[in-house]
């Protein structure tokens, strides 16, 4: 959620920041700003608007944006309004600090009030801005630093940071934090220069040379001089140097409309990539480090608890039935936001698997933390290398399909159920409890699963005609069995996301349980009716829609008959087996969904309220 690029060191700070910001738009943000020393006369110039980075810029034409020192900043309202007064950053008092904040400070109104207290008052109505003020208020009350100052300051609040703080009297410095919320540092070379952002996007093509804060760690960064970080106790800490490669060619959209699009193309290619090296076909093995690694405690297990938000829960829903059918062990599936706050029971022989494609939700991070705390083994299935939930596991996979900025996540999802399916054949093989028929078999499957991904996305044009014929809707019923159901529930989501039209997946047996009341001329219902486990109950389940007059789309196996002869539009996949199914049937619902967005005009890679990485809770 929001964003947050910093530059420091010789060159014009303005196009870093400003095209860092455009590499950050996919997080989803309401208003844009930036802050830059001047070159020409010292002073700390502050632009900031409401709406888009393009916004922002065209507002600059005539702005003085020269400065070797600046930050920006897109915000996704926590507290106050959508504005350009609430926007970052924000000026202290006195006009001599300026601040860029991601996330929350959940005690602003006690400081707040202590703040006007002792003579200041605020402009906006941000949290954001009660911080720069304490900062200000212990460089006064104590005569420091604005290093200092900071780590004073921070010791105050309970929430959730990713900061830089600017202070004009020394325009050579950079100061930032983080807690709970990632920050990343980019070291020029010789140290001649640096730069940090909320991800590595913004950096990659400057440095490879990566810091990664961690929480209540405060940065001190400065022209020509070595980075120097401390905790909030004043204590140096080591800084970790990593080597962070990203292809800035994937980043770009690549002739197709929208992100979104690309990455539903991308996805033949981007399995793969998350299969090499690991799936290996003609010796019938899978080859994953992590079960290697921690052979005893995974083969030993008594219970895996899966937690994930949105889709990443989806893909956690089929791997439950992956490592249930192959392992012969329970699995759990936990909304990580609930699951942090309940009070669960733990124990130190579970292993608790954490999804996520940005590595930085909020909610799945605080539930990782949580299992670590009762010391249950710490498994991430992680897109975004290096990102907060990788570094908090024990050990993991990641899913390799690229960076994913489409707000609605496709590819990472297809990613994750693939690492789920290799994870659970692997450890079936380890505990004996595949057998050797049903092990190939999968395999085999497996390795053409890409090819025939390639043949779903055929379709293409197909369903963008399909999707012409819906986008009257205000309303969509999803339904599904076994592995279809979670694909499902992701088909509905996807549509929601993005199209803004309600939509819900159920299990299609929960249909007469409630949902089927919904059903009239109106109502158009998508089955997921692969040729499967409980194919012909399906059938029954559309029969029932079809005598209410709903309107019926179906994705099924190439071939069919029966549910052709009931449904308006079919979209046919080629025939996998059972637990695979998913893989294939997920395609046309992301189809689906990007096409009717597309026909009523929306903004597909950035829908209205949402952001890529939920950084907060
Ligand atoms: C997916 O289309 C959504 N934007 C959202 O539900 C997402 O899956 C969820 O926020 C979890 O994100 P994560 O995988 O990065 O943890
Ligand atoms: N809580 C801050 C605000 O509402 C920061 C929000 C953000 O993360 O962009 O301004």
């Amino acid at each position: 959620m929001c964003g947050i690029v910093g530059y420091i060191g010789f060159r014009d700070a303005y196009p870093i920041l400003i095209n860092g910001l455009k590499r950050l738009e996919y997080r989803g943000y309401d208003s844009a700003g930036v802050a830059l020393i001047s070159d020409n006369d010292e002073h700390l110039n502050i632009y900031k608007e409401k709406g888009k980075v393009a916004v922002l810029e065209n507002s600059l034409a005539d702005k003085d944006l020269s400065g070797t020192i600046g930050m920006a900043h897109t915000r996704w309202a926590t507290h106050g309004e959508p504005s350009s007064i609430n926007a970052h950053p924000h000026l202290s008092q006195s006009g001599r600090l300026a601040i860029v904040h991601n996330g929350i400070i959940e005690n602003y109104a006690s400081l707040k009030k202590y703040l006007a207290g002792k003579g200041f008052t605020f402009k906006s109505c941000t949290d954001t801005e009660v911080l720069v003020q304490l900062i200000e208020y212990m460089q006064q009350t104590y005569n420091l630093c604005v290093a200092q100052a900071t780590r004073y300051a921070l010791r105050k609040v309970v929430g959730a940071y990713a900061i830089v703080v600017m202070d004009k009297e020394h325009p050579d410095e950079l100061v930032a934090a983080r807690k709970s919320s990632p920050l990343v540092v980019g070291i020029g070379e010789d140290n001649k220069e640096f730069l940090i952002a909320s991800d590595a996007l913004p950096i990659a093509g400057y440095t490879h040379n990566m810091v990664y804060l961690n929480d209540e760690e405060v940065v001190l960064l400065r022209r020509n001089q070595p980075m120097s970080v401390k905790n909030l106790k004043n204590e140096d800490v080591n800084i970790d140097v990593k080597q962070v490669d990203i292809d800035i060619d994937k980043l770009e959209k690549g002739g197709y409309d929208h992100y979104m699009l690309k990455e539903i193309f991308e996805q033949p290619k981007a399995i793969s990539d998350c299969m090499r090296g690991r799936l290996l076909q003609k010796k019938h093995q899978i080859v994953l480090s992590a079960i290697n690694l921690h052979r005893e405690q995974l083969i030993n297990a008594k219970r895996f608890i899966i937690i994930a938000c949105g889709t990443s829960w989806h893909a956690g829903l089929i791997g439950k039935q992956y490592i249930e059918n192959y392992c012969d062990v329970p699995v759990a599936v936990e909304y990580a936001s609930e699951f942090r706050y309940r009070n669960p029971v733990i124990m130190p022989d579970d292993v608790v698997i954490a999804i996520s494609q940005s590595g930085e939700t909020a909610d799945t991070l605080a539930a990782f933390q949580l299992a670590k705390a009762h010391h249950a083994l710490c498994f991430g299935i992680v897109n975004a290398v290096g990102s907060s939930v990788a570094r908090e596991s024990d050990t993991g996979i990641y899913t390799h399909v690229g960076p994913e900025i489409g707000v609605a996540s496709t590819k990472a999802f297809t990613g994750q159920v693939m690492v789920l399916a290799l994870f659970s054949l692997a450890l079936a093989k380890a505990k004996g409890t595949i057998g050797q028929k049903d092990y190939e078999e999968i395999i085999d499957e497996l390795s053409i699963i890409p090819e025939k991904i390639k043949v779903v996305l055929q379709q293409n044009d197909r369903i963008k005609e399909i999707a012409k014929t819906y986008t009257y809707a205000r309303n969509f019923l999803y339904m599904g069995r076994g592995y279809n159901y979670p694909v499902a529930m992701e088909g509905a989501l996807k549509l929601k996301e993005i199209s803004y039209i309600h939509a819900e997946g159920y299990p299609a047996a929960e249909m007469k349980h409630g949902p089927i009341a919904l059903v009239d001329a109106e109502m158009p219902v998508v089955f997921v009716a692969t040729h499967h486990q409980l194919y012909t109950k399906i059938i029954s389940n559309i029969e029932e829609v079809k005598a209410r007059n709903g309107r019926v789309l179906a994705v099924v196996t190439q071939g069919d008959t029966s549910v052709r002869k009931l449904a308006e539009h079919i979209i046919e996949v080629p025939p996998t087996i059972a637990p695979l199914a998913p893989l294939l049937s997920v395609i046309p619902l992301q189809l689906l969904a990007y096409h009717v967005a597309v026909e009523k005009g929306l903004n597909v890679d950035q829908p209205r309220n949402l952001a890529k990485s939920v950084t907060v809770e």
